[in-house]
């Protein structure tokens, strides 16, 4: 049987840390019941120690989620961890994530901490959280940096103390696919209780290789948690891309063999969601849920997906939640396109040869135009009717 990919959506923590996408408790938790609609296994609701705010909204998520885990971030040290517990004690499924940098420069430079003074409050935090629940996930803050050696003792130490999920985090997206994923599998060969804990990795985008980065964590490394946002959102250039890793995974099922729970028929709510409560648009470009993932505007791609969609379509439209594919009428645009947006539209043209005349009149409309929408067919159709009766 395939193994599961868990889903960590951090859109509600990580996403916010967006500058300019903070949210109110309201909007966050109608993003956490749109994602829990998306059936994503872990929501990270927020950071609860972080403002009286954020402990709200953690506490509401948590108070109002059944079907996924909800999650608070705390930094390692007792008070975080106590509040974070605190703001989850209504959740049915609960777990809380702490943290601490690993690297040697956040350690000496901002955390202005010693690597063992490092080392013992990871035991101490681990162990602290396991009193309130037994689902603790522990991230070594720019692991992707951190040294081997050190990184080794302290996350077999947190697995000790009873961390059940350790996630790696590539905090300023300085991985490459192949490093990346051969460090998790490195950490995960060297350390020898690394058995007791589910891998998981949290990759940011500064080069644009987040999901390529998530990916080669999976497939290379062994993860079996993908950590990511809604629209990509997050810190800086964003975080790993939900909707690309799932519809990675579930359109290359041939090559990563993994089961994923989501439902992605609400994948575009989601992301139309989240952009209309952060203000932040979609590119159209954008893989999966941008205006333009599913639309086709040459002649050649347009004649190609009439025939056939597979032709120039390696998922459904449908499948993600847009309510179709879409045919762009421009210049580049082909007779059979033309053709069968008439048909969409009710229009039926007396013979062949107002067919043509009609698709001339589009043409020549379209040297001028760079969209023809719908009404401009109806336009033209009827001044073409309007000239034969003068
Ligand atoms: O990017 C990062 O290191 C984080 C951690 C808190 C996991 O967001
Ligand atoms: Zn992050």
């Amino acid at each position: 049987m395939a193994d599961k990919l868990i889903i960590f959506d951090t859109t509600l923590r990580d996403g916010e840390q967006s500058p300019g996408a903070s949210m109110t408790k309201e909007e966050k938790l109608r993003i956490a019941k749109q994602l829990e609609k998306l059936r994503v296994d872990v929501i990270e609701a927020g950071f609860a120690a972080s403002s009286n705010g954020d402990f709200e909204a953690v506490r509401a998520i948590a108070d109002a989620i059944t079907e996924s885990t909800v999650c608070s971030l705390a930094r390692a040290n007792d008070r975080d961890i106590a509040r974070a517990a605190e703001a989850l004690k209504g959740a049915k499924s609960a777990r809380i994530h702490t943290f601490i940098a690993t690297s040697a420069l956040h350690m000496e430079k901002k955390l202005r901490m010693t690597p063992e003074q490092v080392h013992e409050q990871i035991r101490q935090a681990v162990r602290y959280a396991r009193n309130f629940t037994d689902n603790v996930e522990f991230s070594p803050e720019d692991g992707s940096r951190s040294d081997m050696d050190f990184l080794c003792r302290v996350l077999e130490t947190a697995i000790d103390e009873g961390a059940r999920t350790i996630n790696i985090a590539d905090t300023v997206g300085y991985g490459v696919p192949e490093l990346f994923g051969n460090l998790v599998l490195t950490l995960r060969n060297r350390i020898p209780n690394s058995d007791k804990a589910v891998w998981s990795v949290h990759c940011h985008n500064d080069l644009g290789m987040a999901v390529a980065n998530s990916l080669a964590g999976v497939m290379i490394g062994g993860a079996r948690q993908v950590e990511c946002t809604v629209n990509g959102l997050g810190e800086r250039a964003g975080n790993t891309s939900l909707e690309e890793v799932v519809m990675a995974v579930r359109t290359r099922r041939d090559y990563f063999d993994l089961e994923v729970g989501v439902d992605t028929t609400q994948i575009v709510p989601a992301s139309k969601l989240v952009s209309s409560i952060t203000g932040f648009p979609v590119q159209p470009n954008k893989a999966v849920v941008g205006a333009n993932a599913f639309a086709h505007a040459s002649g050649i791609h347009q004649d190609g997906v009439l025939k056939n969609r597979d032709t120039y379509e390696i998922m459904r439209a449908e499948d993600v939640g847009w309510s179709a594919n879409k045919i762009v009428l421009g210049k580049l645009s082909g007779r059979n396109a033309f053709k069968q947006r008439l048909k969409e539209l009710g229009i039926e043209l007396e013979s062949e040869q107002e067919v043509n005349e009609a698709f001339q009149r589009f043409k020549d409309l379209a040297d001028r135009k760079a969209e023809i929408f719908d009404e401009d067919i109806h336009a033209l159709v009827s001044e073409q009717a309007a000239h034969h009766e003068a």
